[in-house]
């Protein structure tokens, strides 16, 4: 298990990470999100010892990341890092062996993952060549080529059209499922939320939201959409514990805490006029991350 806690890091009068913890254990695909400027990048630039926290730990099945460790992490840095005038095969192996393995070894991991993420036909192409979406594919083979047993990818998906970004969600759930400990660093809540059992939400260098999606999404307010012909004067006389979190296009979104019974808010609603529709739902996580800033606003 990776553990990053209370992890502190100022730059200059900027505070990065403000006590920040993180999990990572093996098998599990942990989403880690949060707006531009949370802290992500550097709070796994600190995982991998590129970056020295100010205070706090990191350690990988409780040991500090010494070379040892750092040799079966596959990491993924947002500023990529790839050779581009180095063909592509050669650098794969190359990076394996910098990692530890046998020239074959090498050789093997390499060719299986230029397979599986369909670029065999560019083996020998230099990577400045490639598209931008093949280029990302080779950094994640690049992260994946030493067979490591824990997986930091910082945004892997940012720049990646739909169908690699299917490549990179099938990809990365076979590694939790094959054992290994994966976390990618997201600012899109609404992806993280589609292919994560766990999620790590970050602010301002600080977590705001964690632990298993279905169970924060159980545990949070359930919303209410509802459209009716007409003005939708009925939100001034909502019931207490709602509150309307959206409005447009004549519907209203109104979030409804444990004990509301929808059937009254619906009734109300209707008043106004004719339904149009109305839905039900569980919130998103993105509206679970408003709801815990404004929490903490008002706090
Ligand atoms: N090397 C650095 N020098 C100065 N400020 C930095 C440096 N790295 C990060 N920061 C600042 O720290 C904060 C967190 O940045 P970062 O970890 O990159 O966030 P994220 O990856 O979530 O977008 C931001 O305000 C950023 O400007
Ligand atoms: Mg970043």
């Amino acid at each position: 298990m990776l553990v990053l806690e209370q992890l502190q890091r100022r730059f200059g009068e900027v505070v990065a990470l403000d006590r920040l913890d993180l999990t990572v254990a093996a098998g599990e695909l942990r989403g880690f999100v949060g707006p531009n400027g949370a802290g992500k990048t550097t709070a796994m630039r600190c995982a991998v010892g590129v970056t020295t926290p100010d205070a706090g730990t990191v350690t990988w099945e409780g040991r500090p990341v010494d070379l040892e460790v750092r040799r079966r992490i596959g990491y993924m840095p947002e500023e990529r890092g790839l050779y581009p005038r180095m063909r592509v095969m050669e650098q794969l192996v190359y990076l394996a062996r910098l990692h530890g393995l046998s020239a074959a070894a090498a050789t093997a991991n390499a060719t299986h993952w230029l397979e599986r993420l369909g670029l065999s036909a560019r083996r020998d192409s230099a990577v400045e060549e490639l598209s931008l979406g093949n280029q990302q594919r080779v950094q994640l083979a690049a992260a994946l080529v030493h067979d490591p047993v824990l997986l930091i990818l910082d945004e892997p998906f940012s720049g990646l059209d739909p169908i690699a970004v299917d490549v990179m969600s099938e990809v990365l759930l076979e590694r939790a499922a094959a054992g290994v400990a994966v976390v990618f660093s997201s600012h899109q809540l609404d992806l993280v939320e589609d292919l994560c059992r766990s999620v790590t939400v970050v602010d301002a260098g600080r977590v705001v939201l964690r632990g298993d999606v279905r169970e924060l999404k159980r545990a949070g307010d359930r919303r209410l959409r509802v459209a009716v012909d007409g003005e939708p004067t009925w939100v001034a006389a909502l019931p207490t514990d709602t509150e309307v979190v959206d409005r447009g296009n004549g519907e209203v979104t109104v979030a409804l805490g444990a004990r509301v019974d929808p059937g009254e808010v619906i009734a109300l609603a209707r008043a106004s006029g004719p339904l149009l529709h109305v839905r039900l739902e569980e919130p998103r996580l993105s509206e679970l991350f408003r709801d815990a800033l404004q929490d903490r606003l008002r706090s």
